[in-house]
């Protein structure tokens, strides 16, 4: 199902009283924006990241507490090392320009994948924006960076097996709970909700261990032209899904 505001910019649209507490979003279509408009595709990947900040200030104002996006995926390395240049270059200038106000809005950045085959410089930004936010507790915004979820799956498994081998995890500990408290996503809730925008249907190795019980919201618009009333038409078709986790819903039994 598909989730469309029902007409941008309706100032009446409210929020939905039961928010999701972590939503997760797959920022796709920035390529497709920019070729529609005749502009070459970092263009559409710097309007994106127009759209991660309308995104950041609507989840603020709504009471949302945690936001993952997707920023490039291990898997983005197959793009044209032009198009990873400019959204390492993104990175860098979302960092410089937009840290201190973020810091002074209580977010708190948290960063998700591996700093294998980063730029030393973007490892160095990634840790500054990590420490310099780490005492915010308002709005914890996830920046998923060089990251695929198998990888973070098997990263995990690695840190468990160590512990495991060291004696200080027995085999019987090792459970689903002690795979989550070992991915990079250890401090977040799992994502409530997923939305990808840009009308593909698929997860695309995000979150994949965390998702398990995501409510999945497919919407049509393209990343650049994402904003809070895309965000409320999300949240109201979460609101409008009933969560069984397995289980009978109310008034079955
Ligand atoms: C998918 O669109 C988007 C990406 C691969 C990158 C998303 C990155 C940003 C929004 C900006 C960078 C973020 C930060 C934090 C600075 P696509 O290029 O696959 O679009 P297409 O499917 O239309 O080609």
């Amino acid at each position: 199902m598909s989730a469309q505001p029902a007409s941008t910019g309706d100032p009446k649209l409210a929020a939905p009283a039961d928010l999701p507490t972590h939503i997760g979003v797959i920022m796709d279509g920035n390529g497709r924006w920019a070729t529609r408009s005749g502009l070459p595709r970092s263009v559409g990947h710097e309007r994106g990241v127009d759209a991660l900040r309308k995104t950041v200030t609507a989840g603020q104002k709504l009471g949302l507490s945690y936001l993952t996006v997707y920023s490039f995926s291990t898997e983005n390395w197959r793009r044209p090392a032009s198009e990873v240049g400019a959204l390492f270059s993104l990175l860098r200038a979302f960092i410089k320009k937009d840290l201190k106000r973020l810091k002074s809005e209580d977010v708190r950045i948290s960063v998700f994948g591996t700093r294998s085959g980063l730029p030393q410089d973007i490892c160095d930004l990634l840790d500054y924006a990590v420490s310099e936010t780490s005492e915010n507790t308002r709005f914890n915004l996830g920046i998923a960076f060089n990251y695929g979820g198998r990888e973070e799956i098997a990263r995990a498994a690695r840190r468990v097996a160590r512990k495991v081998m060291e004696g200080e995890l027995s085999l019987e500990e090792l459970d689903q709970d002690a795979i989550s408290a070992h991915l990079d996503t250890s401090e977040f809730p799992d994502p409530d909700v997923i939305i990808r925008t840009g009308q593909e249907h698929r997860l695309s190795n995000f979150l994949v261990w965390q998702s398990a019980y995501s409510e999945l919201v497919f919407m049509d618009v393209l990343w650049p032209d994402f904003g809070e009333p895309h965000l409320k038409a999300a949240l109201e078709t979460f609101s409008a899904r009933e969560r069984r986790f397995g289980g009978l819903s109310s008034g079955a039994a």
